[in-house]
């Protein structure tokens, strides 16, 4: 089976249960303040996971692009990524576990017409005292033939929530035996030759602290099939790196190195991967270019550390921009943006090439002068040879050098924007919060797109967003500082605005229309038909007259911008090429 028949095949399977098909969110979420990246295919749905309503309805599926940067020490196996797709199919408080795992089996064993014999099965095996082993999960896989011995209760079999709260649940995860010989008769979920491709989780939890839980309002479920692992066991392949999304860009390492795919894999899996992922992110439509912060910083180490490795193969020139050109062709027809966006990727990686090679090797030598690293050295090779902290500390691991970490940590706390960032914290998965300032944030980050629209031009485009309960931090694509002039401009239309206590409205409408009626937003959908449209002012329907701000959204907003009380720019400043930041606040609301 090829890449596309199993995406299509998921999401058709479960259009005929009634499933709607939604596109793939941005890599970049939205509303945010504690992940990254979209980890997984759920992040954008959280607020429906809540109970908002989504306008598609209950049941919806997708293909949703993914970044998990804390599976990076992983990458080298054969089925670990930092990019990945994953299909998934969502109940918003519809079915629950029996359809759910009707549903994976009948899709696994009818359509993907995969092997009974080496499927097996792990489900929630309880923690201590507080909830139960998930006796009605196993009732149902027994009924559909499932042998005792191929299903494992397992502790940790708990998913989310991604952050430090939210929605979460016991989960069930389906494994398949990619050994050469007949699959075991009793399932060790230890035993790396399952793989797991398929994880529903059941969820019906909400964590609000540690060790704290409350039931959701409604239950939920939220699956995750990991479409790499499956294509791969779907031809008989124990190592992702040999199917068609993975064999061009070998291939081309091979001719670029001399070397063989077969004597150096760890090594090739790492470029092939590295470069994936960062053709996805600057090529996605809140893309963005190697920098020091944020998004941009994961991006250069993804970049340089597939560079170092190429040094490793002795690859003489610049390779990453062949590889991209692959990876951009590969999949251009199911992300339009990355061909859209290509001269960004190709500029972007060439000049983060060209800099990194030119200090690598000097870098290097000053590297293997250390007997020990210390967080003077460390910020050194950082910023006179651009060596990512985490460089110095995997480099210090391979020649057993010792390293200090509290005092590296405590040389790039001085440098507080890179140590935020550098935080495992901020790669992991999270969560948006339900907050009203939260909420009063948002809708001021509304007001303020269209602001700056109207101040610096029609070009401005949302790059991304940060919102918490204290501040918004919004991204948008302009090429110059903004003067203090225009600054001014932006709080006085976004106070207006406030002052003027306009309604906030929500309609759903197609896709279309919405282009049509002229909301903003991204237009990453590609299936979804049906949109939420928030409008601050009139709404369209109810009058001719046009709104403040429309824009596509899933909410939720304040009623009435009154609500926000007063707006103000705390900073502005670049984030990477070609976007610029702002930091505001609004006034309290007592
Ligand atoms: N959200 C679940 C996962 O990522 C499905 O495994």
């Amino acid at each position: 089976m090829t890449y596309q028949q199993l995406k299509n095949s998921f999401l058709e399977y479960f259009e005929k249960q009634g499933h709607k098909v939604i596109g793939s969110a941005s890599l970049i979420p939205d509303n945010d303040p504690t992940v990254l990246f979209t980890t997984a295919g759920m992040h954008p749905l959280v607020p429906y996971l809540m109970g908002e309503k989504h306008a598609l309805g209950k049941r919806l599926a997708s293909c949703q692009k993914c970044i998990r940067t804390s599976d990076i020490d992983e990458v080298g196996d054969g089925t670990h990524h930092t990019f990945f797709e994953m299909l998934g199919n969502w109940s918003l408080g519809d079915y629950f576990k029996k359809e759910t795992i009707k549903f994976s089996w009948e899709f696994l064993t009818q359509v993907l017409k995969l092997d009974k014999d080496r499927i097996a099965i792990s489900i929630f095996g309880g923690n201590s005292d507080v909830i139960d082993y998930d006796s009605e999960s196993e009732k149902y896989w027994l009924e559909l033939g499932l042998n005792k011995d191929r299903i494992a209760k397992v502790s940790e079999n708990w998913w989310g929530p991604a952050g430090l709260s939210g929605p979460c649940g016991p989960d069930t995860e389906m494994f398949y035996w990619t050994g050469q010989d007949q699959a075991p008769k009793i399932f060790d979920p230890e035993d790396k030759k399952w793989v797991e491709i398929w994880n529903d989780v059941l969820m019906e939890y909400n964590k609000i602290a540690e060790g704290k839980f409350e039931k959701l309002k409604q239950k939920n479920v939220d699956t995750g099939m990991g479409l790499e692992r499956t294509l791969a066991v779907l031809n008989n392949y124990d190592d992702n790196y040999l199917t068609e999304l993975f064999q061009p860009i070998i291939k081309k390492i091979e001719d670029l190195s001399g070397k063989k795919y077969a004597s150096d894999k760890k090594i090739f899996r790492i470029i092939a991967d590295h470069i994936r992922s960062a053709v996805f992110i600057m090529g996605d439509p809140k893309g963005v270019g190697p920098s020091n912060k944020d998004q941009g910083y994961v991006l250069r180490r993804l970049i340089r550390r597939a560079i170092r490795y190429g040094k490793n193969l002795e690859i003489k020139n610049n390779f990453c921009l062949e590889l991209a050109k692959i990876i951009i062709e590969k999949y251009k027809a199911d992300y339009p943006e990355l061909e859209k966006n290509q001269i960004f990727i190709t500029t972007e990686l060439e000049k983060e090439e060209n800099k990194f090679q030119a200090t690598l090797e000097k870098g290097l030598r000053e590297f293997y002068k250390q007997k020990n690293i210390d967080g003077k050295i460390a910020f050194l090779l950082f910023s006179t040879y651009g060596f990512p902290l985490e460089m110095t500390e995997e480099l210090a691991k391979e020649n057993n050098i010792k390293i200090n970490k509290t005092d590296f940590e405590a040389e790039f706390q001085k440098h507080q924007e890179l140590s935020r960032t550098a935080s495992v914290g901020m790669f992991k998965g999270g969560l948006v919060d339900d907050n009203y300032n939260t909420k009063r944030h948002h809708s001021a980050a509304h007001l303020l797109l269209e602001a700056l629209r109207r101040v610096l031009g029609p070009h401005v485009e949302q790059k991304g967003s940060n919102i918490n309960q204290e501040r918004i931090r919004f991204d948008f694509s302009h090429n110059e500082k903004m003067s203090d002039e225009q600054k001014k401009q932006v709080e006085d239309i976004v106070n207006e605005q406030i002052k003027k206590a306009l309604p906030v409205n929500c309609e759903e409408m197609p896709l279309a229309k919405a282009k049509e009626v002229g909301a903003t937003g991204v237009f990453e959908h590609k299936y979804g038909d049906k949109v939420k449209v928030y409008s601050m002012g009139k709404s369209s329907s109810i009058s001719s007259e046009i709104p403040f701000s429309r824009e596509i959204c899933g909410g939720p907003h304040v009623d009435n911008t009154k609500e926000l009380i007063s707006f103000k720019i705390t900073k502005e400043e670049s984030s990477s090429a070609g976007v610029r930041r702002i930091k505001a606040i609004l006034g309290k609301n007592n």
